[in-house]
Parts: C-alpha cells; sequence; structure tokens
C-alpha cells in the first residue's frame, strides 16, 4: 500500500472533518475506553512530558491531559488533522498544557531524551517506515520510558474473526461513507487493517529496535491491541 508521508497527508486532511464522526461510530463509542487504557497504561505523573506521536485530532493527548499535570506534544503529517487538534484542545484539559507541531514522526525536532512517555494510537499502521518511527521514539524518550502503542487487529477466535471480517470486508465502507459523506478513507481503513502484521510480528519489530515489551495484550476480542514498548 502506498504510505508515503505526501499520501497520507493528503489522505487525512480530506477526512479531518468527519474523522471523530466515522470513529465514535463505528468503534460504538468503544474508541474512548480503548483511549482511556492506552494512556493508563503508561502512568504518567504530574509534571512529566509526553509525546503524542500521529497525533491527529488529539484524542490521546487531551485524555493524557486529563489523567496527569502533565505537558503533551502532539505531532502529526496533516495540518487539517491539528487544525481540528487545536480547536479541541482549547476546549478540554488539554487547554494551556498541550502543543501541537506539524511534522513527520520518523524526524521529530525533539532533542534526545526530552520525553518521560510517548503514544501512538491508529498511527503506526499508517507510518511507511516502522522501524524508523521506533528508532526516533526511542531517541527521545528517556530511560525507563514507555510507548504506548494502540493499534488494530484481527480477533483470533475462528467465529468471531469471520463475523468481524464480514463487518469490516462488507459493511464498514458503506457505513463510513454514510456518516462522513465519503467512501475512500474507509475503504484505506479496511485495506489497510487487513494487510497490517499480526501482533506477534509487531512484538518482534518493537524488540528488535531495541525497547523491551512491557505489556502486549487484546482489547475487545482482538479487534485492536495494545503494546507498551519501555527503553532501558
Ligand atoms: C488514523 S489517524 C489516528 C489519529 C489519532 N492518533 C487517533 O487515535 O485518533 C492516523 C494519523 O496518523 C498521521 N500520520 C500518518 N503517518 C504519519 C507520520 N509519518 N508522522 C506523523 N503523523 C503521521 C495521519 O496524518 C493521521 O492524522
Amino acid at each position: 500500500m502506498d504510505k508515503r508521508p505526501g499520501v497520507m497527508r493528503s489522505l487525512f486532511d480530506r477526512m479531518a472533518e468527519s474523522y471523530d464522526r466515522g470513529n465514535r461510530t463505528l468503534s460504538l463509542l468503544i474508541d474512548r475506553l480503548w483511549r482511556r487504557r492506552t494512556v493508563s497504561a503508561l502512568g504518567i505523573r504530574d509534571g512529566e512530558r509526553v509525546l503524542d506521536i500521529a497525533t491527529g485530532t488529539a484524542d490521546m493527548a487531551i485524555e493524557a491531559a486529563r489523567q496527569a499535570d502533565c505537558r503533551v506534544a502532539g505531532i502529526d503529517l496533516s495540518a487539517q488533522m491539528l487544525r481540528v487538534a487545536v480547536n479541541k484542545a482549547q476546549r478540554s484539559a488539554c487547554r494551556d498544557r498541550c502543543a501541537f507541531l506539524q511534522g513527520d514522526g520518523t524526524r521529530t525536532p525533539f532533542r534526545d531524551a526530552s520525553f518521560h512517555h510517548a503514544m501512538i494510537s491508529f498511527g503506526i499502521r499508517n507510518v511507511q517506515d516502522m522501524d524508523s518511527l521506533l528508532r526516533e521514539t526511542r531517541r527521545v524518550l528517556k530511560h525507563g520510558g514507555r510507548f504506548a502503542i494502540l493499534e488494530f487487529s484481527l480477533p483470533e477466535t475462528p467465529v468471531i474473526r469471520e463475523v468481524y471480517l464480514f463487518y469490516f470486508k462488507r459493511i464498514l465502507p458503506f457505513i463510513g461513507a454514510a456518516v462522513a459523506g465519503r467512501k475512500e478513507p474507509y475503504v484505506y481503513l479496511r485495506d489497510s487493517v487487513l494487510d497490517f502484521e499480526p501482533p506477534v510480528a509487531l512484538e518482534q519489530r518493537i524488540l528488535r529496535n531495541g525497547f523491551r515489551l512491557a505489556v502486549s495484550r487484546p482489547f475487545t476480542f482482538g479487534v485492536c491491541h495494545l503494546y507498551v514498548a519501555q527503553k532501558p
């Protein structure tokens, strides 16, 4: 699949306005629970600095600011997703504690060891060079710092998998089109999830890039998966 930064930027620029509506509808609001649990897994404390990579419309940044009196930097390729993020952050716990930056998560301007924690939700699947992203995140994390990765996966239990695949392949793009007014982003969502590596492969990739694996666990029958990597 073509995941070059320019292609991703323009895809997400086009869907920014309807992105939150689509998420809430397609996940039946369960994404909020997944996000809350992912941020909790970092154990953020007051005064710490958190990097939200591929921050999109800032749901994770806002959740982190809600859970602790921390400072959050959100980075994303898409100016339009960031426009929504800035507006939402103004009306949230993030208000004076989050800053947003347009840029590529594989090449950030941050100094070595400048963050206590990092996170990426539903973003790593869209990154062309995942190894670069992991190495860059490792660089900007402090020793002992945690990196939470939340990403879609496919259920392993056969019956649940079949039902889910039917929904995902046949129904999701049409619901997405009805909610968001365009089908193309949801065809991309479907294809990119079906094409994405399974948890065991992503676990190996995390280890190969110099992290320890602190947590690896499925959410909601394996519809998505949380990985918490730790810089030694
Ligand atoms: C599916 S959205 C996820 C947004 C948000 N994290 C969430 O949980 O809703 C994927 C985001 O990844 C961003 N993205 C893709 N590749 C990126 C990269 N190399 N660097 C930074 N952001 C990237 C896109 O612009 C998009 O906003």
